[in-house]
């Protein structure tokens, strides 16, 4: 195509961004913002079906009934998310199966706060509160993205990010005024996951070259830096509720600014389980592999009777 017809679509697809009309899947798009969407919007699928493995431990330990009952719901939720964001992702021209086969190469991330191990029942607490928490900060302005397949997805996610946020606050407040044990168990788990949930919000914005074209491009909205400091600013109120406390000594209101200070993020741990090297990744990637393997007769059957039944039509 010749370059001055690339500058007029490119002109008229920003345009459309800029009044705030979606992008479809058989619009015009440059190059660069279908790789962006697509590794961004299958890192993310890959984060909700990653992120059933740690609660998925728990499932069978729950302390009672309801407990399980809610847990369940949460952990099958994560999958329907999961689903639907590959699904978005195929609307972009990605292969599902090469998808998947990235992540289990090592090839795609997804969230480093699911390398973290979830050693008591006050982690489903804390994961639900925090995670689920951090999820939503960063998911609500997900459903104002340009792009409309993954914009709608968000709407219904969001819905049920909300439910995780609760069923793990409750959790939470529950230890946290139950016995001397149980509030210890809810501050042992608070300190463990306080510093890799900040880090879910990704690099600081310095650090985070491709943020400004996809502010520009209206895939995000807002920046790392900024989602991070919302969520520290409600968590704060949130943990003095419950009578917990942040592990952060340089927490402190800052009445200029109407918002927290507060301490130094250890990015070099965060860089190490991005790369690999944090407490679970080998697990969890194992563990994908091996459904996928175990998995591996349902899909063969299906294809089989998809493909007699197509036999039989025809
Ligand atoms: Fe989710
Ligand atoms: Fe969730």
């Amino acid at each position: 195509m010749e370059e001055k017809n690339i500058l007029e679509l490119e002109r008229r697809f920003q345009e459309k961004i800029d009044k705030e009309i979606k992008i479809e899947p058989n619009d015009w798009m440059p190059e660069n913002y279908r790789k962006t969407l697509i590794r961004q919007i299958s890192q993310h699928a890959h984060s909700e079906i990653v992120g059933m493995l740690p609660e998925g431990n728990w499932i069978t330990r729950a302390p009672n009934l309801r407990r399980k009952a809610v847990l369940l719901a949460k952990v099958q939720d994560e999958a329907g998310h999961g689903l639907y964001l590959y699904s978005a992702a195929e609307t972009l021209g990605a292969d599902r199966e090469e998808t998947i086969d990235d992540l289990h190469s090592g090839k795609a991330k997804y969230s480093s706060i699911f390398n973290y191990p979830t050693l008591t029942w006050a982690d489903m607490g804390t994961i639900g509160w925090l995670v689920d928490g951090a999820a939503i900060m960063n998911q609500v302005p997900l459903c104002r993205c340009s792009y409309g397949p993954y914009a709608r997805a968000m709407v219904r996610v969001c819905k049920e990010e909300s439910f995780h946020q609760r069923q793990g606050f409750e959790i939470v407040a529950k230890l946290a005024n139950g016995t001397p044990e149980q509030k210890a168990m809810a501050q042992d788990s608070l300190n463990r996951f306080w510093w890799p949930a900040l880090m879910m919000f990704g690099p600081n914005d310095d650090s985070s070259p491709n943020s400004a074209l996809s502010l520009k491009w209206k895939i995000k909205r807002s920046t790392n830096d900024e989602l991070r400091q919302t969520f520290i600013d409600v968590t704060v109120k949130q943990a003095e509720m419950v009578g917990l406390t942040l592990p952060d000594k340089d927490l402190k209101w800052n009445e200029e600014r109407q918002s927290y200070d507060f301490g130094e993020i250890d990015w070099s741990e965060f860089y190490e389980v991005v790369k690999g090297n944090g407490p679970c990744n080998k697990d969890r990637v194992d563990a994908r592999r091996k459904a996928k393997e175990d998995g591996a007769w349902v899909r063969e059957a299906a294809m089989a009777h998809a493909e007699k039944r197509k036999l039989k039509t025809a």
